[in-house]
């Protein structure tokens, strides 16, 4: 597989500082070399370049950065739109609000293709709050809402030359919602595995439920892994942590089966905190993952063909 890397060093989305250390620190965890060394043909593309911000008002005081993050938004969306017409991006975060730019441009890519595009969303949190629902103002909690066509955007973020289609959104690992972001995530009809369901049923059969619609209608699965989709025990450097997360096993298993299911065409890894980290046992552990995903195994083969 040909892969690009690009850095989006944003951290204005998160409530401090720290994500824009995210892409070093995953470059020096080595993941370069992991893609290559499961045979890979790996391209750095380096980082984004910023747009020129320019002022916003508005009527929502709590919004932090709002000129900031939505300047990133469309540097990011280009630059995704450009990282995949070749190749599988893998974009390095970054705080979440990363993914408002990813989105965009990976939509706008999947209709130039003429195929759906799909979004496995890895996280404690669904990110759907809309600029006139966040309590916190901090913007890495919108970028599915934005992505998905939830009003409040125009004007303030670039509009979205085509929006995902929110019924093609699977969130996994949610254990942190917001009131206004329950009731839009039902409004719009996105598909919320939280904790709860995957202790009831385990991760595989959620996962592969996902999976399977995708095959049905020849998608293209963007994966959008935010670091506090893990357990705090295990990925310490992140600013939003919530206990209860994904196990090291949970999670390699998500990635194992994404690996099989030959499906995955773009990757984002966010919120990686390297000021939060130790001795970079997070970032070392979303680079493993990462690899798991392009196809490391414990054995030469897939578990299933057992
Ligand atoms: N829902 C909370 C908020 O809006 C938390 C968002 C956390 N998002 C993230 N990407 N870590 O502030
Ligand atoms: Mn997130
Ligand atoms: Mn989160
Ligand atoms: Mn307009």
């Amino acid at each position: 597989m040909n892969c690009n890397i690009l850095g989006a060093p944003v951290q204005d989305g998160a409530g401090r500082m720290g994500c824009e250390m995210g892409p070093s620190a995953l470059r020096t965890a080595g993941l370069v070399g992991a893609l290559r060394d499961l045979g890979h043909t790996v391209a750095d593309l380096g980082t984004v370049a910023p747009a020129p911000v320019r002022p916003l008002a508005h009527g929502n005081l709590a919004l932090k950065a709002l000129p900031e993050i939505s300047a990133w938004t469309a540097a990011i969306a280009d630059a995704a739109y450009a990282a995949s017409a070749d190749a599988m991006p893998i974009f390095l975060g970054g705080d979440h609000s990363i993914s408002a730019g990813t989105l965009s441009g990976l939509a706008r890519r999947a209709a130039r293709i003429g195929r759906p595009l799909f979004v496995l969303w890895l996280d404690a949190h669904p990110d759907f709050h809309t600029l006139d629902t966040t309590a916190s103002g901090n913007l890495h909690g919108v970028p599915l809402a934005y992505a998905s066509g939830q009003p409040g955007f125009h004007g303030y973020f670039p509009d979205l030359p085509q929006r995902i289609d929110p019924a093609r959104v699977c969130t996994l690992g949610i254990r942190s919602v917001d009131p206004a972001e329950r009731q839009a995530l039902r409004a719009a009809g996105v598909t919320v595995h939280d904790m709860r369901a995957i202790d009831e049923h385990g991760i595989a059969p959620l996962l592969g439920a996902f999976l399977d619609r995708v095959t049905a209608e020849n998608g293209l699965l963007h994966v959008s892994l935010d670091v506090d989709f893990l357990d705090p025990s295990i990925a310490p450097a992140v600013g939003t942590t919530v206990p209860g997360g994904a196990t090291f096993r949970e999670a390699h298993l998500v990635m194992e089966m994404l690996s099989d299911s030959g499906l995955v065409s773009s990757l984002d890894l966010v919120e990686l905190n390297p000021f939060l980290d130790e001795r970079g046992r997070t970032a070392t552990l979303m680079v493993d993952l990462t690899a798991s995903l392009m196809g490391r195994r414990i054995m030469d083969r897939p578990t299933r063909s057992f």
